[in-house]
């Protein structure tokens, strides 16, 4: 590959099949007018025999930072050719930028999740027992972002327990310690945890993750990785058994992002109007804006 320095105005971009409902660019436009950078951030579609090419194009046409999503994010991940171990394990990336003489790759979705979770709802993690319900990449994509605030467990479970069982797998040794495999059986007397996330994509089908109602008290917190003009199928689930709070992944969203506008401009943003300005669109416009 050849790529070229970024060139004036920035150009960046989120990448993915489909790409047309992503709220990257409004989210990207946002955080460049809140601090004046002139931005020009586009949408772009790929297929799997083009994205490889699509990535190498844009680079070498001046552009800063890639945003990735579905379903490319292993294919991203496979063109960075030195990432760090944590990232390494993951097997995922969602930011692409090039510095240096070469490309770089980041996930900022687990960083995104632990912003929301510590500073915009003030759930604390430390010392916290927490269940991440399924084991796909979203799941690998969070778990050692968590495990890295200090949770006094966390507890895995997935309808296909053997992938939860793989997942832990991966993890380092002192890191895995403090997480466990839950079968369904355990899950049925398993004490409510403090907080349950879950990254499943049950929800994206409108539906959620079958799970004993015994796992939610009067103190839990729920949180969906999936988010949606109406609370989702999980929430409402956590709302009928009383959960103390839930919340959608809309936060998560914004702030991935401010996460990776930060590694390609290397300025942090407010979050907070954009999260409510989104929230306020997507209960006008109905789930697909
Ligand atoms: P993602 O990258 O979004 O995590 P994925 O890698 O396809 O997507 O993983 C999807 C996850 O959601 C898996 O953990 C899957 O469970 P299985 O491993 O048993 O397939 C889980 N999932 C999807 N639909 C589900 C449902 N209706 N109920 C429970 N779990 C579901």
């Amino acid at each position: 590959m050849c790529f070229l320095p970024a060139s004036r105005p920035l150009r960046c971009a989120v990448i993915g099949n489909p790409v047309a409902h992503s709220l990257s660019p409004q989210i990207h436009a946002a955080f460049a007018a809140e601090i004046g950078l002139e931005l020009h951030y586009a949408r772009l579609t790929a297929t799997e025999a083009s994205f490889a090419r699509r990535v190498n194009d844009f680079f070498t046409g001046g552009g800063t930072g890639l945003n990735v999503t579905l379903p490319f994010k292993t294919l991203a991940f496979s063109l960075v050719a030195e990432l760090p171990a944590r990232l390494a394990r993951t097997g995922a990336v969602n930011t692409l930028w090039y510095r240096d003489g070469s490309l770089h790759g980041e996930n900022t979705d687990g960083i995104g999740l632990v912003r929301d979770l510590l500073h915009n709802l003030g759930w604390p993690l430390a010392g916290r027992r927490l269940l991440l319900l399924g084991a796909g990449g979203a799941a690998r994509g969070v778990l050692e972002p968590l495990l890295a605030e200090g949770p006094a467990e966390v507890a895995l479970a997935n309808r296909t327990q053997a992938k939860a069982g793989a997942l832990a797998a991966t993890l380092p040794k002192a890191t895995g310690a403090r997480v466990r495999v839950l079968s369904q059986a355990e899950l049925a007397t398993a004490e409510p945890p403090d907080l349950i996330i879950n990254t499943t994509s049950a929800g994206l089908q409108g539906g959620r993750p079958q799970l004993p109602a015994s796992l939610v008290g009067p103190a839990s917190h729920l949180y969906d990785l999936v988010y949606g003009a109406e609370p989702t199928g999980f929430q409402l689930w956590g709302r009928e058994l009383g959960a103390a709070a839930t919340a959608d992944g809309l936060g998560m969203l914004v702030e991935q992002a401010a996460a990776s506008f930060y590694i390609w401009h290397g300025r942090r943003v407010e979050t907070a109007p954009v999260i409510s300005r989104l929230r306020d669109r997507l209960r006008t416009l109905g789930t697909d804006p």
